[in-house]
């Protein structure tokens, strides 16, 4: 249907997210997008949350996602982190939130601030503030006097933050968005009448705040004006219902690039055709003006941030992963997409828009600008299984399945969503060092408290949760009693959450844990009781506290029912859930804090033993290995606990967590090179009940191999829209040559092998496939041909053509050119180091 816009718009020339030295104005949209400083603005954005890496990696993180084209960095803030007490605030190393965005500003691109303060983000407790929950009377996320005003409190705060270091876009800073709430709608009617004034409230309140930037309420269909109704999911081009009111843009806040991964679970794989796909038909069917990419980066739950059971590495698979590195294709093919869809810019933003069918399940999006040429059409094909070729003003497209071709100028393809002709890379690690004699660990067994040690005592068990006060993982639960004879017997327990381990008479006798999906868990087995005195202590552990759903302040965690039954059937022997309880809040390890240089002095190490045992700290030191790659702690032999290094926590790891095929979630465990000395580093493993600490390894990691791909049907890269602005008047728009294999290794690397090249008719499925063959056809000179175009270079590009190579190997066959490279680090005394 074609939509009459306001031809005025027109004369308003859409240019750059360049804010360098921009006078500043208030962030205003309409109907098509945001208007900062009086330009129409069609903008990618990516999250990068800053507590989730290091200030060190900030810069290039931010430098890699504005080189893939993103033009806004999204982060929520994270109220737990920042406000760990009532009023006492903290905004040092990882949580200095202006230095995060200031360098957003520094290398001239915009952020988006999502303050919530409820955030969920797989971040403990959503971000609230544990605290919260003993406010009298409070009641989270609804019209709740008491919530209403530490909300309030910390909103401003930020918004006061910001406002006093000028990081506003109306003050000339780079903030051009803030969002309030987060997906309240999943949890709104659960308030019932408490739920919708408090939509309004914190609406009012948030614009109240004066950021002079617009307010986004992500989900929220009925968002109050002026807020901005937002979309999140993976396919907003189909779901989203559109914004609120004709003058609001259609903006998608979260495009999960993948998905968080839980203990237990796998990674989730999404490719970066699907995510290219569902990005282009939201800009062409719901006339999208924003894209976020949630996450642009994941990282790394340090410490105890991570919710429940979610692992330590957070969405590794991003366009950059978990270290900062770029993962190909995601990265280059999306790269490539946003240079598509800004080469379509005036006429998305400034056009009539019509829509009609190009077949069964094919529909072309056509955008008309004023001025002749001025017209940039969608070919989308929707099929699922089968490409198609379709006719479209009198040119015929091929239509890869489930595909949408870009046309700029409503004439040449320069982008199809489900055509990659970006780069492949894989992830590879290189063993560093080994910790594998007994002599480079010392070891500590933390204590197990019996009840008659305990300082806190209640008739019943305790909620977890509202007795650590989330300041420690671990909660020991312990009774005693008196028995006149010996014998076995068989003790269960119910636990809410999330793991619990038992002993009895000081001897571990078993675990048992939930999953992130069924918290509840069960231990029951057999134990032996002693003539006299009997003491049983459970150390129940939670693995991040929840971060969703209504009513977070009611959630209750640990025992729920202990019992002793006789060894050989059912019959309960005495039912200790009513009992006299004695607890213990946290590991005395944790208490003396002996995971770092000082606090490590205050018990005893002694070394490491031949069995391993249940609640053992361990500790070595090692050296700063040469470079620049990213370091991993391999702790695939370990059980589950937490790692420090340098007193610094790396998380939660969880390795004996198995997927069903029997690996781990995650064994790498990543430690950010800022964390370290040149030499003689500390690192401390907690181990809760098994592992091997002799195999744990450190290894650098690298996406060192690199796969390129170009067959007759594909599309030479797109040239990105900042490169095409600058080169404004000359014909860059499409590069009318051949399709190409384009290389480039990671920054300071140099290619130094090619492992595998052939023109001709390899492996058909080109980068997709792992081990690549040579088909019937091959050019014997290929190789040759490469390692001249590549090796020692730093990026390298082979056209696929029989110019290239020669002679054509087989007439009259189609080709391909097939690709795989390594790189190394250069040495830059020694250009010729490079080549193996
Ligand atoms: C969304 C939520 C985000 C994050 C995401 C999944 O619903 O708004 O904070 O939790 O899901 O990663």
């Amino acid at each position: 249907m074609a939509i009459v816009i306001r031809w005025w718009l027109c004369c308003i020339v859409l240019v750059a997210a360049v804010i360098g030295g921009a006078v500043a104005d208030d962030v205003t949209y309409d109907g098509r997008s945001l208007i900062i400083n009086g330009e129409h603005q069609l903008l990618f954005s990516g999250s990068i949350h800053y507590p989730r890496s290091t200030p060190e990696m900030w810069p290039s993180l931010i430098a890699k996602a504005k080189e893939g084209g993103i033009d806004v960095i999204q982060t929520y803030v994270f109220w737990n982190q920042h406000e760990p007490k009532p009023g006492q605030y903290n905004f040092e190393g990882r949580l200095d939130l202006v230095r995060f965005i200031k360098e957003i500003q520094a290398q001239g691109i915009y952020a988006a601030l999502r303050i919530g303060p409820f955030v969920e983000a797989e971040w403990t407790y959503g971000g609230l503030p544990f605290w919260l929950h003993d406010v009298k009377g409070i009641v989270y996320r609804s019209d709740n006097e008491p919530f209403k005003f530490y909300m309030q409190n910390f909103t401003t705060k930020i918004v006061n933050l910001m406002k006093s270091e000028n990081l506003y876009a109306s003050q000339g800073g780079p903030i051009i968005l803030s969002q309030i709430e987060n997906e309240y709608k999943n949890v709104e009617a659960a308030f019932h009448a408490k739920g919708p004034p408090y939509v309004l409230w914190a609406a009012e309140m948030a614009v109240g705040l004066k950021t002079g930037v617009p307010w986004v309420m992500c989900k929220q269909d009925d968002a109050p004006d002026p807020v901005i109704n937002s979309c999140n999911g993976m396919s907003c081009g189909q779901t989203f219902a559109g914004p609120n009111s004709p003058n609001k843009p259609s903006i998608w806040t979260e495009n999960w690039t993948s998905f968080y991964q839980v203990f237990g679970g796998k990674p989730y794989i999404r490719s970066a055709q699907d995510i290219a796909f569902h990005v282009a038909l939201f800009i062409a069917a719901k006339k999208g003006s924003y894209v976020n990419y949630y996450m642009y980066h994941g990282g790394t739950n340090f410490g105890r941030t991570g919710s429940a059971y979610v692992t330590t590495s957070y969405y590794d698979q991003a366009p950059l992963d978990e270290y900062g590195l770029i993962r190909q294709p995601k990265w280059g093919h999306l790269k490539e997409l946003h240079a598509a869809i800004k080469l379509c810019s005036t006429p998305l933003i400034f056009g009539t828009y019509t829509n009609f069918s190009l077949g069964e399940s094919q529909e072309a999006y056509v955008f008309q600008g004023k001025s002749s040429g001025e017209c940039a059409a969608f070919l989308v094909n929707n099929n699922l299984s089968s490409s198609v070729t379709v006719t479209f003003q009198n040119k015929s497209y091929n239509l890869p399945r489930e595909s949408i071709s870009i046309l700029p100028d409503c004439q040449n393809e320069v982008f199809n969503t489900a055509k990659v002709s970006s780069q492949y890379s894989t992830r590879s690690t290189v063993l560093i060092e080994t910790f594998n004699s007994a002599e480079q660990w010392k070891a500590f067994q933390d204590v197990i408290p019996n009840y008659e040690e305990t300082s806190i005592k209640a008739d019943k068990l305790l909620e977890h949760m509202n007795t650590t006060k989330d300041k420690t993982d671990y909660l020991w639960y312990t009774f005693s009693f008196q028995r006149d004879s010996s014998g076995d017997k068989r003790l269960s327990v119910n636990s809410l959450g999330h793991v619990v381990h038992a002993f009895v008479n000081n001897l571990y006798v078993g675990s048992a844990h939930g999953s992130h999906d069924n918290v509840s868990s069960n231990l029951n087995t057999s134990i032996s009781l002693n003539n006299g005195m009997n003491n049983v202590s459970l150390l129940s552990v939670m693995v991040g506290l929840p971060d969703s759903g209504a009513y977070l302040e009611r959630r209750v965690a640990g025992l729920r029912r202990v019992r002793i039954h006789q060894s050989n059937n059912e019959a309960i022997f005495q039912d200790f859930t009513n009992y006299s309880w004695g607890y213990t809040v946290g590991l005395l390890g944790e208490q003396l804090q002996i995971y770092n240089d000082e606090g490590s002095d205050k018990v005893q190490w002694s070394n490491i033993g031949n069995s391993t045992q249940p609640l053992m700290w361990y500790k070595t030191t090692f050296d700063t290995p040469n470079g620049n790659d990213p370091l991993v702690l391999n702790l695939g032999s370990m059980g589950k606990g937490e790692a420090w290094v340098n007193g610094q926590s790396i998380g939660r790891y969880w390795a004996s967590f198995h997927i069903p095929n029997g690996d781990s979630s995650q064994t790498l465990y990543h430690v950010p090179r800022s964390f370290l000395i040149p030499s003689e580093n500390l690192l401390v493993v907690l181990e809760e009940f098994g592992g091997d600490p002799l195999q744990i390894t450190l290894e650098t990691v690298s996406n060192d191999k690199l796969c390129g791909y170009a067959s007759e049907s594909h599309l030479c890269p797109v040239t990105p829209w900042a490169e095409l602005m600058s080169n404004k008047g000359k014909n860059t728009r499409h590069h009318g040559r051949r399709p190409r294999v384009q290389l480039e290794c990671p920054s300071g690397k140099a290619f130094s092998k090619i492992s595998f090249a052939s023109f001709g008719n390899p492996s058909a499925d080109g980068c997709e496939s792992e081990n690549h063959v040579l088909g019937s056809c091959h050019s014997s000179n290929t190789k040759v041909v490469v390692e001249r175009a590549c090796l020692g270079k730093a990026d390298c590009s082979i056209t696929r053509s029989i110019r290239s190579f020669g002679k054509d190997p087989c007439p009259g066959i189609s080709k391909a050119l097939l690709v795989d490279a390594e790189c190394s680090s250069r040495n830059l005394d020694d250009p010729m180091s490079n080549l193996i």
